[in-house]
């Protein structure tokens, strides 16, 4: 048994996906539902025993105890977190509370269980905390990528939190030897991603005829990961991984934001060309830009590939019309996830753009 926190999330879904499609052991999978985790996304698991679901916030140290009790699990994966940037800066609160309570929490209740086991189980046991390159900074068009040694200089309410996170995770394994494993990851993209994020965002809001709203000057780049490529690294570190070590996780694919939302446009006027006849590319729309936004993320993932053994399979090319034709073929899952809290917050967040 391994235990999942935030798996019907975008991440943590596509890996209990993922590694129960692959015969991996049952998962007891802990998550509180939050706007960003959503049932229907597990629905392929429906009837299967290997998957036991528990609707839990991290925050809740006796629900959490009883968990460890009952299912007595070999490991932990740790995905749970509040994950938007932009609702960061407009609300912090909550990602203190998730991201560094909620960990904190999780921690002691891992270590409690975890000083219970025997000498081989304590031995085998890992705990692996899933984070961001975001805790790195921002950096110069000119400066070498983050690799494992870059110092933190988280610049959000969202990256912030997730420092502390990894900091805590840090001193678990430093003081009380608990077995951890951290991995900080550059952005994501592929299906069941919330449409708040850049390229669902773009997806959905292009086929609906909307402005796709690119901050400043569009040129903030990024280091894109198809997502089953980033569930590979953290199976690969949970097997593999030295405990009490960071991983960096990357895709070698540093992109522009406008180049990103011109790829997308371009793969729509192939797959499903606008009834006007008319290029998606002109729905696109500088706005105002997100406040203290990093120029630039970029990963170096050479550790990991020659310690571990891992590369991303995927190019930015191949995912990217993956996850379109996969937007595309999903339409009931986008209906069902952007409920009515999310209209608000695109109605609050992109005020004037339509
Ligand atoms: P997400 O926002 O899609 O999902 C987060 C999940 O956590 C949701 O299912 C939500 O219900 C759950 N959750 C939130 N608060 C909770 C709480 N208090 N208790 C229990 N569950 C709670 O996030 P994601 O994009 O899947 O990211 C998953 C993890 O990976 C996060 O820790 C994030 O920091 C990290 N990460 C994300 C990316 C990315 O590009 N998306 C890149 C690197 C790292
Ligand atoms: O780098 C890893 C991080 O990637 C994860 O830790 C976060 O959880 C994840 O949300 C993501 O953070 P970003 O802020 O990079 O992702 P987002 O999709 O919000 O934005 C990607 C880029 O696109 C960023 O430079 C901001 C820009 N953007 C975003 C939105 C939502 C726009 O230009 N317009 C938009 O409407």
């Amino acid at each position: 048994m391994i235990l999942v926190t935030g798996g019907a999330g975008f991440i943590g879904a596509n890996f209990v996906l993922d590694w129960l499609s692959r015969g991996g052991e049952p998962v007891v999978n802990v998550d509180k539902l939050t706007y960003a985790g959503n049932a229907s996304t597990l629905a392929p698991l429906s009837g299967d025993a290997r998957h036991i679901f528990a609707r839990v916030d991290i925050c809740e140290a006796a629900a959490l105890a009883t968990l460890f009790t009952t299912h007595r699990p070999r490991a932990v994966v740790n995905f749970a977190a509040e994950s938007h940037v932009d609702r960061s800066i407009r609300a912090p609160g909550e990602f203190v509370q998730t991201n560094v309570v909620g960990t904190f929490t999780l921690l002691e209740a891992a270590r409690t269980y975890w000083s219970g086991l025997d000498a081989g189980e304590k031995a085998a046991f890992r705990f692996v905390h899933v984070s961001t390159d975001e805790v790195f900074g921002s950096l110069e068009p000119d400066d070498a990528p983050f690799n494992e040694h870059t110092p933190y200089a988280p610049n959000s309410p969202y990256s912030a939190s997730k420092a502390a996170s990894d900091h805590f995770v840090r001193a678990y394994h430093h003081t009380y030897g608990l077995p951890t494993l951290t991995t900080n990851c550059s952005n994501n993209y592929g299906p069941y991603q919330f449409p708040e994020k850049l390229i669902p965002l773009a997806i959905t809001r292009a086929l609906k005829g909307e402005k796709l709203p690119v901050y400043g000057d569009g040129k903030n780049v990024r280091d894109w990961l198809y997502v089953t490529d980033h569930c590979a690294a953290i199976r690969t570190v949970l097997e593999r991984g030295v405990v009490g070590r960071t991983y960096n996780i990357g895709g070698w694919n540093e992109k522009a934001n406008i180049d990103v939302v011109h790829t997308i446009c371009g793969v729509l006027d192939e797959l499903r060309p606008a009834a006007s006849g008319a290029r998606y590319a002109r729905q696109i729309e500088f706005v105002t830009d997100r406040p203290g936004h990093d120029r630039r993320y970029a990963i170096d993932a050479s550790l990991i590939e020659q310690e571990l053994g891992w590369r991303p399979s995927e190019t930015f090319e191949t995912g990217i019309r993956k996850t379109v034709a996969w937007y595309l073929d999903h339409a009931e899952w986008v209906g069902g996830v952007t409920s009515g809290s999310y209209r608000e917050w695109l109605d609050t967040h992109y005020a004037g753009s339509n």
